[in-house]
């Protein structure tokens, strides 16, 4: 028998909870196997709520020690209690006191959900259904109460007692070896930003004082001895705060701010009021084991949940529905807090590489769904790219559509109106009509059709007429599950680039909306004519992608050459070289597949050159443009009856013309651009290193004398970790002879810090080749692999999953059928850790014939399992759909 479909939750049938929960007080005895929860709530009925309305909570695996209403013990012919719900029957007013008691177990809880130990540290995540499983209540993010926790443990293993708001009181509990501490949170809240972390920690503190003076204490928690590793977080923290000031006049608003550091965390990081917990990946940092692009993630996860404190925890959400209104709002903001701190170009197009990476094969497959879903079985599988990454889109191309001025008009609107309140994307979206007397229904369709729009362009000079014409069609590809789309919005900056590279003017114009440099498509089909256009321009449209979609442009090669060294655009210039090099290597592809002969063309490989010495980008940049689409970009790029071995040959093929070519050039960017001196994160010293590395990237393959020499004395002297792991990812991936030297050398390097090694396995399990697949079999049994780490399962298999194309998708299938037994494994320890896994086949029909069989072989295989999580269910229900 196989598990039951959970039923589908939907959107269309949201109903306000017939009871109010206006206060929470909270006394928790902690013990590891024996925790004792109290809960003493104070409910009131709503408006029009009648005497004896039953009051339902949710619950999850909980167990019921005490009831009591108004202070006396409740008969239990007046209630109902299970694991999973408390239905009071018939409460004697709409007013009254509950208070219920509950005993949960931390050490079995490997779900990491509710309340579990870290690493022997209590800690909690409750987002988004997670305090059901440390009390009853009215589980859902509309019921917004005052907190207050009183927490109790052992002070010599629980020094530490922390949960959210203001300490109001602490001490020893008399005549026992115990302590206790009282917090008071006077904001009101959802219960899924409750929190509590018990446990012997360090204490990195620090102090900010907010623009109307306030003092703020700052503490960074983590285990002991690694104090030195919370500067840089520390140090984001505060430009944080600093910035959601000036730039969106938005202050903290308690008196202490704390974030915990914990080893085993399903997601990044949590954004609990006052009291935000992350995965210790998004915290810790130092030279020696951290990489340039983590102290990006640090910075930019640090900004994300300290946003959340207004977009978010002051202004929440409605219902699960609204995920987006949180989540793409606040990763804008942390984008953009990250563009003012670094390069603004080079931010975006990383962005935009993880937009097209992550969310559009998203949105290309059985997963696709709208930023705003209408209907779900399990929110958890709901923290999607779609969600997050898309959601981040549509709000930019609000601001865009707006204008910056509009824009923050509609948010300071949105601030001040709905503070204090669950709201919705309805709300949201009528502070800008409010604030910009504009009508954004047509705008709303970004929340509500699923798919990424395919905009078609065709242009035509006259040159008598002296009129450009530019043709506009959009639609959306077929998803299944939405039967019919309208023509959305979309907003296409752009540009009329003449002979020299500079834009040139254009005054009238007819057939569309143009303000500024964006022109509006917001029909099916659309003609802009441009008139007194003497010489033919080249048109750079969609510049810093201005909107999530993908251009069919059809420009020739000669045209892509001009913008990749002309277009005075940053982003459509990365675009014009990759598009370059995407053309041929999908050629190249086809040419395999058909067993001919095929050589790269020569005007990419004589791009890459001059992309590599043009002092006009800075390296950064550089860098970027010199990187290849990865595999799975090609993949989605050819869309169906993919072979993963063929692309990977043509890229290898690329990679070795261009090395060929440019060796002679590369080598000094190799040894002289790499920064001598202290390490520093900063954004220009890590584009030299990133230059550097790619420039290695390239020699390593170049077949001189020295090159592999090279190599190995980058990965032996190498002072940083950015360096060290760029060197040891060449030795592995390239196969070279001194790869296992390496590995154990890092190793031994590298054993005490699990962060480090967890890049250990990673560069592993993404090595290309044969042999990959039983490393990461012996790989599982390594004494440090642990299933229950969330970060090493992600470290080995995921990336075995999404980041090693040919040898996931074997095809003797084995492959996939080592994924598939993992996911079984894992589903019945972490299902969140489970199903995230499970995500990997979402591309398989687009895989050739033999590979989808195989692939679907795995996955019914999966779904024939008799006891899967309602996450891993509903995965693998959709993805076979
Ligand atoms: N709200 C968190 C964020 O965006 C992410 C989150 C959602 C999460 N569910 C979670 C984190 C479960 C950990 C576990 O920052
Ligand atoms: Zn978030």
């Amino acid at each position: 028998m196989r598990s039951e479909t959970a039923p589908a939750i939907r959107l269309e049938d949201y109903q306000p909870p017939a009871y109010r929960i206006e206060k929470v007080h909270l006394d928790i005895l902690l013990d590891p196997t024996a925790t004792k929860v109290t809960a003493t709530l104070t409910v009131v009925g709503q408006d029009g709520t009648e005497t004896g309305t039953p009051l339902v909570l949710d619950g999850d695996e909980l167990k019921l020690t005490v009831l009591r209403l108004n202070g006396i013990e409740l008969p239990e012919s007046e209630f109902e209690a299970t694991a999973d719900r408390l239905e009071i029957r018939k409460p004697p007013a709409t007013s009254f006191e509950l208070t219920i008691e509950t005993e949960i177990n931390p050490d079995t809880n490997t779900k990491l959900m509710g309340l579990y130990r870290s690493s022997e540290t209590f800690c909690t995540q409750c987002e988004a259904e997670g305090f059901r499983r440390i009390t009853y209540f009215l589980d859902r993010p509309d019921v917004l109460a005052i907190y207050t926790t009183r927490l109790e443990a052992l002070r010599a293993s629980c020094p530490v007692l922390l949960a959210n708001g203001n300490l109001i009181e602490a001490g020893d509990v008399s005549e026992t070896d115990r302590h206790y501490a009282v917090w008071h949170d006077p904001h009101p809240k959802p219960a899924y930003l409750f929190a509590l972390v018990a446990g012997n920690l360090a204490q990195v503190p620090d102090e900010f004082v907010t623009s109307s003076g306030k003092q703020v204490e700052l503490n960074i928690f983590v285990e002991h001895g690694k104090e030195n590793l919370c500067g840089w977080a520390m140090d984001s923290l505060k430009r944080s705060m600093r910035w959601d000031e000036e730039v969106f006049g938005l202050e903290y608003d308690l008196d202490v701010f704390n974030i915990v550091a914990v080893s085993d965390f399903n997601m990044g990081a949590m954004e609990n009021k006052g009291l935000n917990i992350f995965n210790d990946k998004y915290v810790l940092a130092d030279p020696e084991t951290a990489t340039d692009q983590d102290y990006a993630n640090i910075e930019a996860v640090i900004a994300h949940e300290y946003f959340h404190n207004w977009t978010g925890n002051r202004i929440t959400c409605r219902d699960w529905f609204q995920l987006c209104l949180k989540e793409g709002l606040t990763v804008f903001r942390d984008q953009e807090f990250s563009s003012d701190m670094r390069s603004r170009p080079v931010k975006r197009i990383a962005d935009v590489r993880l937009l097209k990476s992550h969310q559009f094969p998203e949105d290309a497959g059985p997963l696709a769904h709208p930023v705003r879903p209408r209907v779900y079985h399990e929110i958890n599988n709901f923290y999607t790219a779609t969600v997050y990454e898309k959601g981040a889109e549509v709000v930019r191309m609000l601001k865009t559509v707006l204008g910056d001025e509009k824009f923050h008009a509609g948010l300071d609107l949105y601030f001040r109106q709905h503070d204090g309140e669950a709201t919705t994307i309805e709300a949201f979206l009528k502070c800008f009509e409010e604030a910009a007397a504009t009508d954004l229904s047509q705008f709303a369709l970004w929340y509500e059709q699923a798919g990424t729009p395919v905009v078609s362009v065709k242009t035509r000079h006259d040159p008598v007429q002296q009129t450009f014409t530019v043709s506009l069609s959009q639609e959306i590809p077929p998803v299944p599950s939405q039967k019919t789309s309208k023509p959305a919005v979309i907003p296409l900056r752009f540009g009329l680039i003449g002979p020299n590279g500079d834009d040139i003017a254009y005054e009238a114009h007819t057939g569309a909306k143009i303000s500024g440099d964006v022109m509006l498509l917001d029909k099916a089909r659309q003609e802009v004519t441009f008139n007194n256009i003497s010489t033919a321009p080249v048109l750079s449209l969609l510049r810093g992608f201005s909107a999530p979609v993908r251009l069919d442009q059809h420009l020739s090669a000669e045209d892509l050459l001009f913008l990749a060294s002309k277009d005075n655009d940053p982003f459509n210039r990365w675009q014009a070289v990759q598009s370059l090099a995407m053309q041929d290597l999908v050629r190249l592809t086809a040419l395999i597949r058909q067993g001919e002969q095929s050589t790269p063309s020569d005007d990419v490989i004589g791009v890459f050159g001059s992309v590599l010495s043009d002092p006009s980008l800075d390296a950064a940049l550089r860098a970027q443009a010199l990187t290849l689409p990865s595999e799975a970009d090609i993949a989605q790029e050819i869309g169906k009856n993919v072979d993963p071995d063929a692309i990977l040959m043509a890229r290898r093929m690329l990679r070795e013309a261009i090395s060929r070519s440019h060796a002679t050039a590369m080598l000094p960017f190799v040894t002289e651009m790499a920064p001598g001196g202290t390490y520093s994160p900063d954004a220009e010293t890590a584009g030299r290193r990133a230059l550097s590395n790619r420039a290695l990237h390239y020699y390593a393959v170049s077949a001189r004398d020295d090159s592999t020499q090279i190599v190995w004395e980058r990965f032996a002297s190498a002072d940083n970790m950015t360096d060290r792991l760029a060197a040891l990812t060449l030795l592995v991936h390239d196969d070279m002879e001194q790869k296992d030297a390496a590995l154990e050398m890092y190793r031994n390097r590298h054993e005490k810090s699990s962060l480090a090694m967890d890049k250990w396995f990673m560069t592993q399990a993404t090595a290309p080749g044969a042999r990959t697949l039983q490393r990461v079999r012996d790989l599982m049994n390594d004494p440090l692999y642990d299933a229950g780490n969330p970060n090493r399962v992600r470290s080995l298999l995921q990336s075995f999953a999404t980041g090693n194309p040919t040898q996931f998708a074997r095809t003797d299938g084995q492959g996939f059928e080592l994924v598939a037994e993992a996911v079984l494994q894992l589903d019945k320890r972490n299902p969140q850790v489970a199903s995230r896994l499970l995500t990997s086949f979402r591309s398989w029909r687009a895989l050739d014939p033999q590979r989808s069989a195989l692939a679907e072989t795995a996955l019914l295989r999966i779904s024939s399992c008799e006891e899967l999580s309602r996450d891993s269910r509903d995965i693998v229900d959709r993805t076979l759909q």
